[in-house]
């Protein structure tokens, strides 16, 4: 008995880092599950290990969440091929630098067309489905501790984060109604391939190490576990809040 049996979930960015664990824990609990990425190739081929490791049946497809076309296109492909959608995951994001003084327009642009925008049109798109259904669902925006910390570089990454929590929140209530609980997690420092360059510098990579309570930079599958929690009946009663997984980060 797996914890999400019988469920169907979308993930976007499911290629690499927190979106591959998030897939791979949920096809293992036992749902059905869409991989969906920009880079349709590396959805299609984490799609084919995670149905060899678990079974679960699962597919890879590009999408990218700025686009309305594709998110419209990636739902009906979900619909068609599982039938229902019961968990939304919006994972896909990107971190640019937006230094100031000089702000890059593009760049501000880009991030809140990523990181805000595709996530409120996601949510906007799925939600008939689920309401049509009529029992409910969850829905999963991935925040960051950067959407209530400032990070001087990226203001636009964390007015994007910020700016998402808003939308958990306003969602949260909009569809309650349909017992469709919308929630955010933020999670801290974890060793993806948007911390790359952390790993390429031991210096750095040691700096920020010492300043994590637990001592460690996070792993993808521990975003993914309270993802898990998030999705299933679990938090039946947990609906417009994040629940931060950053090893104490923030509480300093
Ligand atoms: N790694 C961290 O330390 C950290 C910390 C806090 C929050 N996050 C958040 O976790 C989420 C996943 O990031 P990650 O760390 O796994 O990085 P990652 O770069 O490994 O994964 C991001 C994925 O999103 C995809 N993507 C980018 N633009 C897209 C678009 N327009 N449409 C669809 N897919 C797109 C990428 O191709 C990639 O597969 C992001 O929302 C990120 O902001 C990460």
């Amino acid at each position: 008995m797996g914890l999400l049996d019988g469920r169907t979930a979308i993930i976007t960015g499911a290629a690499s880092g927190n979106g591959a664990a998030i897939a791979r824990l949920l096809a293992a609990e036992g749902a059905s599950v869409a991989l969906l990425d920009i880079d349709g190739g590396g959805a299609a081929n984490q799609a084919a290990a995670i149905s060899d490791d678990t079974g679960a049946p699962v597919f890879g497809a590009r999408c990218d969440v700025t686009h309305a076309a594709d998110v419209e296109a990636a739902v009906f492909q979900t619909l068609e091929t599982f039938g229902r959608i019961d968990v939304l995951v919006n994972n896909a994001g990107i971190l640019l630098d937006t230094p100031l003084p000089g702000l890059d327009m593009t760049a501000w642009e880009r991030t809140l067309a990523v990181n805000l925008t595709g996530p409120l049109r996601f949510i906007d798109t799925v939600a008939p489905a689920m309401i049509a259904q009529g029992e409910g669902g969850a829905i999963i925006n991935i925040t960051s501790i950067g959407g209530s910390l400032g990070f001087a570089s990226y203001a636009a990454y964390c007015a994007s984060k910020a700016g998402l929590m808003g939308v958990t929140r306003a969602a949260a209530l909009a569809l309650a109604p349909h017992r469709i609980r919308v929630n955010a997690v933020a999670p801290g420092i974890i060793h993806t391939e948007m911390t790359r360059g952390l790993y390429a510098d031991p210096a750095a990579l040691a700096e920020i190490t010492a300043k994590i309570p637990l001592g460690y930079v996070g792993e993808a599958v521990e975003v993914a576990k309270t993802v898990l929690y998030l999705a299933c009946d679990l938090s039946s009663y947990v609906t417009g809040t994040e629940l931060t997984v950053d090893a104490g980060y923030v509480a300093q």
